[in-house]
Parts: structure tokens; C-alpha cells; sequence
């Protein structure tokens, strides 16, 4: 289970002015469960995935993930727990260019345990299948298209079997056809693999395909729809 626990976070503008973006939020996601996040642009929902992926730090408040503190972790606890409990998926892929398919998927195998196994090998083939990219698993980034890239950032999100895929408008750079693909491959996964989800988006056809939608405004989330 994941507990964001007052969670605050202002930034200074160019003038010093300050601007809080998150003030003492909360929010508890189950295992397993599905939520999206929305809320006009600038509103920080970015910033919150950021925390909860100890990509930032809070000014203040807590993120407990089965009720252990994240931000009481050390750099190096700080990137195991990026590699191993969270998936990342971002609007747009951040696949290597020079990495054929199959190898950006086992990226993050190797940040893990220095070299790819049997089991690992297994496991990508397993996330290509369900993905519909296993005749792909060859081609460059460069060589596919943005569904497909995206697809693939998703296997690779998935390959050290996180507890929680956070996603920032995975859907944002696609067109309406792999936009509504990529969000039932999303959930199917996320029933599948038993993880929890939280996908920021602007997209209502996605955001309804969630258990929860939440709505991120004045700093705090706001439950819309369960
Ligand atoms: N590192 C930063 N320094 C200063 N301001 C920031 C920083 N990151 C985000 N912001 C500001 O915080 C607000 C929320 O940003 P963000 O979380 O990216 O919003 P969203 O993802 O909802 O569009 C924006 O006004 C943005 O300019
Ligand atoms: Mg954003």
C-alpha cells in the first residue's frame, strides 16, 4: 500500500515569490489499484509523481510505501527503490537510440544486477507478447512508432516487477487509436501483474478506465469519481 501523508511543496519563482503546488496532500493507493490523477496544466501533478518516485523531495509530509518511510532511505536505498519498486512511464519514451527494442526493455535488469538472466530474458519476451511487440524486439527506437515506443517503455517500466507504475501522460504524444490501445494494455497489465497504477492525464477516455480519478487543484487531490 502507498500513504502520501501531508505532502507539501512550494517553489520560488524568479522574483522569490513563493508558490505552494503541494499543500499537506494525502492519498492512499491499495494494491493493485488503479488511479488517475488530473487537473489543469501547472496545477503540479508532475511534481507529485516526482516525490512519490523519490525523483524530488517534499518540503514536508511523508511517502510511505508498505509503511516504509522513502524519503528516510540513503542515495543508494533512494536507487534501489526507483529501480525496483517503481515503474516509470513518461509522455514521451526516453528509449536509447542505439538499443535495439528488447535491450531498452532490459535496461533496467542490468542497473539491478550488473547482467541479464534467464529468468529476465523470459520475463521481456513474457511483456513483448502481452504487448504485441515480441516481432519487434530487434528494431531500434528510431524504426518504430510512437505507440510501439511506448509500449515498449511500458515492458520496460514492468521488467523488475514493480509494486507501483507511475505514469506521466503516457498517452500525451500518441494519436486517438494508440492512445486507446496503450491505456487498455495499461490496465490489463495492472490486473495482471497486480501492481498499482497512478497515470496523470488529460485524457478522460483514460482516466474513466481507472478505479479512482482523482482531480489535483489548489494542492490538494480532490476524489471525483470511485
Ligand atoms: N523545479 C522547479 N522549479 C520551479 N518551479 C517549478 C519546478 N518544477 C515545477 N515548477 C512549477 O510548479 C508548477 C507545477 O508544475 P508541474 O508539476 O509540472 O505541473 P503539471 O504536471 O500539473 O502541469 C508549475 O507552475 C511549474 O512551473
Ligand atoms: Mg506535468
Amino acid at each position: 500500500m502507498l500513504e502520501i501523508k501531508s505532502l507539501s511543496k512550494s517553489f520560488y519563482s524568479g522574483s522569490g515569490k513563493k508558490r505552494v503546488i503541494l499543500d499537506e496532500l494525502n492519498l492512499t493507493v491499495n494494491d493493485g489499484e488503479s488511479v488517475a490523477i488530473v487537473g489543469p496544466s501547472g496545477s503540479g501533478k508532475t511534481t507529485l509523481l516526482n516525490m512519490v518516485g523519490a525523483l524530488d523531495h517534499p518540503d514536508a509530509g511523508e511517502v510511505l510505501l508498505d509503511g516504509e518511510s522513502v524519503f528516510s532511505k540513503n542515495e543508494k536505498q533512494l536507487a534501489e527503490f526507483r529501480n525496483q519498486s517503481i515503474g516509470f512511464v513518461f509522455q514521451l519514451h526516453h528509449l536509447l537510440p542505439q538499443l535495439n527494442l528488447v535491450e531498452n526493455i532490459l535496461l533496467p535488469v542490468i542497473a539491478r544486477q550488473k547482467k541479464v538472466d534467464d529468468p529476465s530474458r523470459q520475463r521481456a519476451e513474457t511483456l513483448t507478447q502481452k504487448l504485441g511487440i515480441r516481432e519487434l524486439q530487434n528494431q531500434k527506437p528510431g524504426e518504430l512508432s510512437g505507440g510501439e515506443c511506448q509500449r515498449t517503455a511500458v515492458a520496460r517500466a514492468l521488467i523488475n516487477q514493480p509494486k507501483i507504475v507511475l505514469a506521466d501522460e503516457p498517452t500525451g504524444a500518441l494519436d486517438q487509436h494508440s492512445s486507446d490501445q496503450l491505456a487498455d494494455l495499461l490496465l490489463q497489465l495492472n490486473k495482471e501483474e497486480k501492481t498499482s497504477l497512478i497515470v496523470v492525464t488529460h485524457s478522460m477516455s483514460l482516466a474513466s478506465k481507472m478505479d479512482k480519478i482523482y482531480q489535483l487543484e489548489n494542492g490538494k487531490l480532490q476524489l471525483v469519481q470511485s
